[in-house]
């Protein structure tokens, strides 16, 4: 009998894939199963039949696989958030490992012929160590009370979250503070009312301090109307909370889905934080150091020296989520840069990756395009003693034109280029340049089917993939951030 739209069908999840669904086969069909954990065998409802794959729903677990573990988290069913934390962890890396190795095999495409798969990075902190947050807010309906945490899956429902334990515990209390003390009204999508639309939080996991973002539906015009309310409430926050070193107001009367809108107002402290990222491939230990080395300031942890850089990040710039994973995936990136080379960090941000090498480096050349992160990258150089740096503004491709010109008068190449672009990856025009300009690439990605794509059109233009590597910048999620790197053959 032919299968149909809610049959029910007994399936064994197989292995997860990229998306975090779980392959399972029946009469030979793929079926994604969402939610499962490969071992688990179950009875599932049919949701769609496409012509090579079904998506199914589990209905009951007949027997559970013996990865399947007890999620930490309350809510995890209702907040979609950390969609894999009911898989064991080490066998959870084990399957990111295994969803790479499958990504980029020899089967998938010419261009990744013996790739090296060096080890998964796994994550040393599993709960607490998501250091930007943005909480969306609404209202119940009849008592009008606050709501501010994430929106249900597929959906622009807030799940009213008041303990998240992926993020530092202060931040639970803080959300709780605004919920219990905002006496204004929250945001409801569905009519466009309401004040409060937004709570956003970058945390400083080295100094426990912390900017705090309130986006309102109103523009700046509106501002003084509400002024002294809203400041007497950041007086009563700030008060009892004296991690928080900054409060913003942000205005964003528009129904998009932009979180911010352009105007923002510094009402309280400082309209930054301060982060610490350690490296341990750095000369103290063993790494061949750049002619000047001061760069940073020498420490030791836990047992090793390392070298601790310092970083200002504002409200719009980027800054990884995970600092103690981004320490050891920039330390994998800096194992592959030889000492005192000139180093392109293209999408180069506050310039997390451009300081974290500069003490291998002889010069720096960062290009970024948001102002925001450019200023905060020109004062994180001075921050860390680094002296040889140039900052450019602009797209990447556009900036990668000039410096392709530069160079060429001065009949130079860079030594390695790093590229650390955005989730939709880097672009063809921007890697053709790219191509002319060095010998090396060290891509980061936080996204392996772009980075699979530009590995493939690298390949077109004569660089092979001779190593990859997995990272958790994300544990119990399906996220996987990876380091490549490309040589010119
Ligand atoms: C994934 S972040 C990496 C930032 C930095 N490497 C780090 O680790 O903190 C990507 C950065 O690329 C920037 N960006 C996005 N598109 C760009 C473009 N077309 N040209 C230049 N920079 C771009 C973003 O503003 C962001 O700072």
């Amino acid at each position: 009998m032919e299968l149909k739209q809610d049959d029910i069908i007994e399936l064994t999840a197989e292995k997860l894939v990229y998306s975090g669904a779980a392959l399972s086969h029946y009469e030979g069909k793929a079926v994604f199963l969402e939610n499962a954990v490969p071992g688990d065998k179950v009875k599932a409802r049919v949701l769609r039949i496409n012509k090579n794959f079904i998506r199914a729903k589990i209905l009951e677990i007949i027997e559970p696989s013996s990865h399947r573990i007890k999620p930490f988290c309350p809510l995890f069913n209702a907040c979609g958030g950390c969609n894999l934390q009911n898989v064991e962890y080490d066998f959870l890396i084990s399957q990111k490992q295994g969803i790479l190795e499958e990504m980029f095999s020899p089967l998938a495409s010419d261009a990744f012929k013996d790739v090296e798969f060096k080890p998964f990075i796994k994550a040393d902190v599993l709960k607490e160590y998501r250091c930007k947050v943005q909480n969306a807010v609404s209202e119940t309906k009849v008592s009008k009370r606050l709501l501010t945490g994430y929106y249900k899956e597929n959906s622009h429902e807030v799940v009213n979250i008041k303990f998240c334990p992926i993020q530092p515990k202060i931040i639970d209390e803080i959300t709780g503070f605004i919920r219990e003390n905002w006496k204004m009204s929250g945001y409801v999508e569905r009519t466009n009312k309401g004040l409060l639309k937004h709570i956003l939080i970058r945390y400083s996991s080295a100094e426990g301090k912390m900017l705090l973002t309130l986006v309102l539906n109103k523009d700046f015009e509106y501002f003084n109307k509400i002024k002294s309310e809203i400041e007497e409430f950041a007086c009563a926050l700030a008060g009892k909370f004296p991690q928080i070193s900054g409060i913003l107001i942000n205005f964003n009367p528009k129904k998009t889905n932009k979180i911010t809108g352009d105007v923002t107002e510094l009402i309280f402290g400082e309209d930054f934080v301060t982060e610490k990222l350690k490296s341990f491939e750095c000369a103290e230990n063993g790494a061949e150091p750049a002619e000047d080395k001061t760069q940073g300031t020498p420490c030791e942890k836990p047992g090793k020296p390392c070298r601790e850089f310092t970083y200002k990040i504002s409200k719009d710039s980027f800054f990884q989520v995970n600092p103690k994973t981004a320490e050891k995936v920039f330390d994998a990136l800096k194992a592959f840069v030889e000492p005192n080379s000139y180093i392109l960090d293209a999408y180069g941000g506050v310039g997390a990756i451009s300081i974290f090498l500069s003490d291998k480096a002889k010069k720096i050349t960062l290009v970024e395009e948001s102002e925001s992160a450019v200023n905060d990258a020109k004062a994180n150089f001075k921050l860390n003693n680094c002296e040889n740096y140039e900052v450019f503004l602009g797209d990447a491709k556009e900036i990668f034109k000039t410096l392709q010109k530069q160079m060429q008068k001065q009949g130079k190449t860079y030594n390695a280029v790093v590229l650390d672009p955005p989730r939709k990856g880097s672009d063809k025009e921007a890697l053709e340049i790219i191509s002319k300009l060095t010998k090396k690439i060290i891509y980061v990605s936080c996204n392996p089917s772009t980075l699979a794509r530009d590995v493939k059109i690298l390949h077109d233009l004569g660089f092979k993939l001779k190593s990859l590597q997995g990272a958790d910048m994300f544990p119990f999620t399906h996220h996987i951030e990876s380091i490549a790197c490309l040589e010119k053959q």
